[in-house]
């Protein structure tokens, strides 16, 4: 708007970017909520770190996918930086930092909002909020199975089970020791990473082409692509288990399953070799969750990156996590009837008969929010028919009335707004 002109301009939200009016509020809430709560009781302990990092914490070990991504600029300063687009590189800056006098394994969480410059779809926003739970310090794979446990519980903490979604769960050093087998050579396997990562939405033939055109051989291709249709560890095994770095891997993978089994988490997971994982740091086993139907992108992805902390000027330090997001999360509560019917709930309105009371209503309402009580009253006068609509619409569950005949005999009625009882209290008790 010009100074001093009264022409109004309509200004619109950017596109990819979402408002949280109070109901949208409520579900963000329950979600978080519920997050926090899982991954507390595993021993977790939230941090955050700033929404603006240094461009270079990303260009180099996040892979070229989430590079074009980036919101970045230049500020005053001429520091070239970015949002953050994920919180991973955030977290091994600080342990980088600070790990080194810090009692291992580190068990943090933290649930950031981050920004990537997609194309807007369906489950991909240009901001999302994502649950990031990392053990860091601890090799062995009882901390893989740690880490997907808390994914998995996080969604059953919603409501979500088994017949609704499940964990593909891939080892990036299998991978790698096939695809080395099959001529890819060293420095293309990020390339035939991206590439397998993008499998499902590109379909056989073209990855089989692209595939040969970061080294493959055209019959291992083939051979490749049985694995793929043929999920489970029976299947490598079988066709590649004789390889001695491929039998020590799957031992590992063998643990891993069975310490999930023994958590009761079995029916949720599943080896599929074709889950590789868009991001570069990974070193690893990797997964993602997915609704049962395979009709929403992944909700969760996560894996193990045991080089980025040292990457990031820290010492050599194992670590595992994944990251969450409220979007795809979202829909598939509302696809299975698991958002909870937004109320407003208030836990007193104060209904006040003639001005005089006022100051009687402002004492009551200071001493009941002492207390830790939810108390409205009308900022007014109002007819009592509109104050008793009013505590209907804040969901108060009940109203205390202040008439001038009862409050001269020392008393206010409280009436409960669910079964309109009503019964006499004494000032004394409110104030
Ligand atoms: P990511 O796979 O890039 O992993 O993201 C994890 C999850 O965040 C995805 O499965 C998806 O649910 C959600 N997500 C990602 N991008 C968007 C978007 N544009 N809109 C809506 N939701 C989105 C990471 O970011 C890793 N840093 C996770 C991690 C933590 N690995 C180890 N520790």
């Amino acid at each position: 708007m010009t100074k001093g002109s009264s022409k109004s301009t309509t200004f619109r939200r950017l596109p990819g970017f979402r408002d949280f009016v109070p109901e949208d509020f409520a579900l963000r809430a329950h979600i978080f909520e519920a997050w926090r709560r899982v991954a507390r009781r595993s021993g977790f302990l939230e941090y955050d770190a700033p929404p603006l990092e240094p461009l270079e914490l990303y260009t180099e070990k996040s892979g070229a996918e989430i590079v074009g991504q980036l919101y970045n600029f230049q500020d005053k300063g001429g520091r070239d930086i970015s949002l953050r687009p994920e919180m991973t590189p955030s977290l091994a800056r600080i342990l980088g930092e600070r790990s080194r006098s810090m009692p291992k394994p580190i068990r943090w969480f933290s649930i950031p909002q981050l920004f990537r410059y997609e194309r807007q779809q369906r489950g991909r926003l240009r901001e999302h909020f994502q649950w990031n739970v990392d053990l860091v310090g601890e090799e062995s794979t009882a901390a893989d199975a740690e880490v997907l446990a808390v994914a998995i519980n996080g969604l059953r903490e919603l409501g979500l089970d088994h017949t609704s979604f499940r964990a593909r769960v891939s080892d990036r050093r299998l991978l790698s020791a096939l695809l080395s087998a099959s001529g890819v050579e060293e420095d293309r396997l990020p390339d035939a990473y991206a590439v397998i990562d993008k499998v499902e939405r590109e379909g056989e033939a073209k990855t089989r082409e692209r595939l040969e055109g970061v080294g493959m051989e055209p019959d291992a291709a083939g051979l490749l692509f049985a694995l793929f249709a043929e999920p489970g560890l029976e299947s490598v095994r079988r066709h590649f288990g004789d390889r001695e770095e491929v039998a020590g891997i799957l031992a590992e993978l063998e643990t891993y399953l069975s310490d999930l089994e023994a958590m009761g988490l079995g029916e949720y997971v599943g080896f599929d070799l074709s889950i590789v994982r868009g991001l570069a740091y990974y070193t690893g086993i990797v997964f993602e969750l997915f609704d049962r139907e395979g009709e929403l992108r992944a909700i969760c992805g996560g894996g193990r990156y045991d080089r980025l902390v040292e990457w990031a000027g820290g010492e050599s330090l194992p670590a595992v996590g994944f990251g969450m997001g409220d979007v795809v999360l979202g829909e598939l509560l509302s696809d299975r009837g698991l958002v909870p019917e937004y109320r407003r709930a208030l836990d007193y309105f104060i209904v006040t008969i003639g001005d005089d009371l006022r100051p009687l209503a402002l004492g009551i309402a200071r001493r009941l929010r002492e207390d830790g009580h939810s108390v409205v009253y009308p900022l007014r006068a109002q007819s009592v028919r509109k104050q008793f609509a009013s505590a209907a619409t804040e969901g108060a569950g009940r109203t205390i009335v202040l008439g001038p005949d009862e409050v001269a005999r020392g008393v206010a009625i409280v009436r409960d707004m669910g079964t309109g009882e009503e019964q006499e209290v004494s000032l004394d008790e409110l104030r």
